[in-house]
């Protein structure tokens, strides 16, 4: 998403208007809407997170639909700012992101929620300004879409959540077409960033005080195929950051593992500043199912990788996306799963329950599971996955880990942080030490977060 700066101008006039952001779905979608908080500062709006949303004059909601359904909650909310609008006439009402890139999403809005004020996608959201100015000139229903990117994503330098912690996209898009994915159809094809963009945006961002970056791509292991100038992959792009003074954690998300090279193995093991955690989602562990996805790697495969991952990185977290109930799977397929989930002893996990989606290949599939059965196999998969996890988070007790510390408990006076593998540990110590690095012994291991105890002054 690029935007241009000299074009965002205060659309309130020092009103001080207030804006309260909805996000929905993944971390790309976060950092997205932090771009959209950037935008709607300059515009002059003050950001708001009040529940019951008396002071909010524009409400955005940054929407999703890889998964669930979204559909339902987005339209349910709709209705509710509808009356709201009906008492405050000029409540803004903004819709973007991944849905909005769905046709049947579009024809509907426009054929029952003519109160919506501005719909923008995935391809141009960097002009929202503009798209907002137009409509408060007008008063009139703004809807831009595109089908595709027609210019080269820029980013620049944002407002964060955070002031110790950024995202920073360094791919767009994803070219993998897994079957039951709609990501390829509302993001588009793979576009690199150039690395110097991106090497600079975290160079400004260190100098204005982050430790940690997380390298967002929906297939980070793509990285630099598509150039045709400056053209370097994945594994170097490390490197170069990992160069980078006074940047303490990189971290990135997500590799697919028909792409993991050794280089980008050999580039986590040596580059100091690289956590030791990594994400890659195996999605089933039947290779009959594998076959169905698309995934373009069996089981052995990806056990195989696990092995040169675990031989070659000492201590290294692995976290992975699951999905059960993909159309056709049996029981037995399941239990691969169950059985490939036994083997590797991830440290944390992402599951699904298998969602149609229309326009992709899987949604065609003739063999749709049985709802009562899919939430079976899934609770047992929970408690699969919960036991392995709990095992694994013990290996912490007793060791002494360092926390970027997040946030602070007024409620409960805790901290809140994560260690190199993402874990997330809660201690009680000062407030001041949000933002820092700090050495905790963690003194209990629960199945989602560990408990701990600073050390040191
Ligand atoms: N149904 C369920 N889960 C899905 N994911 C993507 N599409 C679907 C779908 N249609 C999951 C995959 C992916 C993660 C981001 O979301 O596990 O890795
Ligand atoms: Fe979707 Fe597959 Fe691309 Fe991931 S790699 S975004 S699951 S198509």
């Amino acid at each position: 998403m690029d935007y241009y700066i000299d074009k965002v101008f205060d659309l309130n006039f020092g009103k001080k208007k207030t804006a309260k952001i909805n996000t929905f779905g993944c971390q790309m979608n976060a950092h997205d809407s932090e771009k959209l908080c950037d935008m709607l500062l300059k515009m002059g709006y003050k950001i708001t997170d009040d529940k019951n949303n008396n002071d909010v004059d524009l409400v955005l909601f940054n929407t999703c639909c890889v998964r669930e359904n979204p559909e339902d909650k987005l339209f349910g909310n709709l209705g509710y700012f509808k009356n709201k609008k009906k008492l405050k006439p000029d409540l803004k009402i903004i819709l973007c992101g991944c849905m909005m890139q769905q046709k049947h999403i579009i024809e509907k809005i426009k054929k029952s929620y003519d109160f919506v004020d501005v719909v923008f996608g995935t391809f141009n959201a960097h002009k929202f300004p503009e798209l907002l100015f137009n409509n408060l000139v007008t008063n009139s229903q703004i809807i831009d879409i595109w089908k595709e990117n027609k210019n080269h994503e820029e980013e620049i330098y944002l407002t964060r959540k955070y002031f110790f912690k950024a995202s920073v996209n360094i791919i767009y898009g994803c070219n993998n077409f897994c079957s039951y994915c709609i990501v390829p159809y509302v993001r588009g094809r793979e576009r690199s960033r150039n690395f110097n963009e991106i090497l600079d945006e975290i160079k400004k961002l260190v100098d204005d005080g982050v430790k940690e970056i997380m390298l967002l791509g929906q297939n980070v292991n793509s990285y630099g195929l598509d150039l045709k100038e400056n053209k370097i992959n994945f594994a170097e792009l490390l490197f170069k950051v990992n160069n980078i003074n006074g940047l303490e954690r990189i971290r990135f998300m997500t590799s697919h593992p028909k792409d993991l090279s050794d280089d980008l193995i050999f580039a986590i093991r040596d580059l100091n500043k690289v956590c030791k955690h990594l994400h890659l989602p195996v999605q089933s562990g039947s290779n009959r199912i594998l076959k169905l996805m698309n995934r373009k790697y069996t089981r052995e495969k990806y056990l195989d990788l696990i092995n040169k991952i675990k031989m070659n990185i000492n201590d290294i977290a692995l976290s992975t996306d699951i999905i059960v109930g993909f159309p056709s799977e049996t029981e037995n397929d399941f239990l691969e799963t169950i059985d490939l989930i036994k083997k590797v002893e991830f440290n944390s996990a992402f599951s699904f329950i298998y969602s149609k989606r229309e326009g992709t290949p899987a949604a065609k599939m003739s063999e749709q599971i049985d709802s009562e059965i899919v939430k079976k196999r899934f609770g047992y998969l929970i408690k699969v996955l919960n036991e392995i996890i709990e095992k694994k988070n013990k290996i912490y007790n007793g060791k002494v880990e360092k926390i970027l510390v997040e946030e602070f408990d007024e409620e409960n006076k805790k901290l809140t942080g994560r260690n190199e593998k993402n874990m997330l540990v809660h201690f009680e110590s000062d407030k001041n030490l949000v933002g820092k690095i700090v050495n905790v012994k963690i003194i209990d291991a629960k199945p989602f977060y560990l408990i701990g105890q600073k050390i040191g002054s």
